[in-house]
């Protein structure tokens, strides 16, 4: 059992292994400056985990606000989840990028250094190989950033490198997380973008809704099976489980490690319309629009290293990943209603 700190807490990513991690005895507690999330996740997660979890309101930039959370707490751990994750947005804004995820990945390094508190695990991204030169993709890929959001998070890895190789002490286990979906099973919490939704699943979950009239899938001409984009869709409490491991491994090791987390196997736009079909009951009406730029084809992982490293491996389908989206969206829609 640890004490662990988890940046970005309160996001989609962060709430679910957030849930993992107090399943498992680990206690936690949530720090987020809820610029892509909403406090009100703290009732849901209490319902599920059965206990108030502790919530810290402020940014990875206030260094000495993390100081004080990861004295206060006793921290041993940092699960470090908060950032902006917006491809195309990221083009746009890079200097919001750069602030969030470089210089928020920084002032917490300080933090920690000054805590004495040298375990972390970060969250990176399959963008981190860039256009695949080879499939599926293993950790020994080169690494291009194609924009400023990649960049930010290539930037963040080679960092935290250079830190585990000036001091043995310190252990890093970057996770490049391949394309994350699905829900927690209960249903009271899952991925909830506002706006209009840039990913795939909420695009889909909004369609089927009848929020949105239709889904443009972008390409039908890849050089793929159905001509449409193919990604390892991952579910999140599958992720979430692979933070937990992760930890158990970084008890036993010092260094650097860079793994995968992908299920290894690649599903289309057009399977991923199907099966959400499926599992909604409900039509998804789409139609077929000029590819998006910069956009891969085809982007899948080898989980090898995740196997054997973490003894991780995804065990959730793709029927589980659309169930549990769709639940999650009935619940909402309810709760929005009453
Ligand atoms: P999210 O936006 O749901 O969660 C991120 C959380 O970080 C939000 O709650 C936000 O309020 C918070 N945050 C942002 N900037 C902050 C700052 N400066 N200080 C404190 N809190 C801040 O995103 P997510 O999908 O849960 O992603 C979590 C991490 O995983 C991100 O680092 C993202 O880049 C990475 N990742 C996500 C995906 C994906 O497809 N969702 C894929 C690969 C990697
Ligand atoms: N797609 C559509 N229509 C849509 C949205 C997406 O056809 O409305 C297609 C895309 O063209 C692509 C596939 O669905 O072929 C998946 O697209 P997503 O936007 O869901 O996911 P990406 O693979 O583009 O990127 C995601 C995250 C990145 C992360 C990457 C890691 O957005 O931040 O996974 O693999 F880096």
């Amino acid at each position: 059992m640890s004490r662990l700190l988890i940046t970005g807490g309160t996001g989609y990513i962060g709430s679910h292994s957030a849930v993992a991690l107090s399943k498992t005895g680990h206690q936690v507690v949530l720090y987020d400056n809820l610029s892509n999330s909403n406090r009100t996740i703290l009732q849901s997660l209490g319902l599920i985990v059965g206990h108030h979890m502790s919530f810290v309101e402020g940014d990875v930039r206030d260094t000495k606000l993390l100081i004080s959370t990861l004295t206060s707490h006793n921290i041993d751990a940092v699960i470090h989840f908060a950032g902006l994750k917006a491809v195309g947005e990221s083009v746009e804004k890079p200097v919001d990028y750069y602030a969030n995820n470089v210089q928020g990945a920084i002032s917490l390094l300080q933090a920690m250094q000054f805590a004495q508190v040298k375990t972390l695990v970060f969250s990176s991204s399959a963008t981190v190989y860039g256009e695949p030169r080879y499939l599926p993709l293993n950790e020994s890929h080169s690494t291009i950033a194609t924009n400023p959001y990649g960049r930010s998070k290539l930037h963040v890895e080679e960092m935290l490198a250079d830190i585990a190789a000036s001091d043995a002490d310190w252990r890093i286990a970057c996770l490049r997380y391949f394309n994350p979906v699905g829900a927690h099973e209960s249903g009271l919490i899952g991925e909830n973008p506002s706006g209009i939704p840039n990913n795939l699943m909420p695009y889909l979950a909004q369609v089927a809704t009848g929020q949105i009239p239709e889904l443009s899938v972008f390409g039908d001409d890849y050089p793929t099976t159905d001509g449409t984009g193919v990604r390892d869709f991952i579910h999140v409490m599958d992720l979430a489980e692979g933070h937990i491991l992760a930890l158990t491994y970084l008890s036993r090791n010092t260094g650097w490690h860079a793994v995968n987390l992908g299920t290894g196997k690649g599903y289309s736009v057009l399977d991923m319309i199907q099966a959400f079909e499926k599992a909604s009951g409900r039509q998804v009406p789409y139609k077929i629009a000029p590819r998006r730029a910069g956009d891969v084809a085809i982007c899948y992982s080898d989980p090898k290293k995740a196997s054997e490293l973490l003894k991780w491996r995804a065990a959730r389908t793709l029927d589980d990943m659309c169930a549990s989206t769709w639940r999650f969206h009935q619940f909402r829609r309810l709760s929005v209603e009453s």
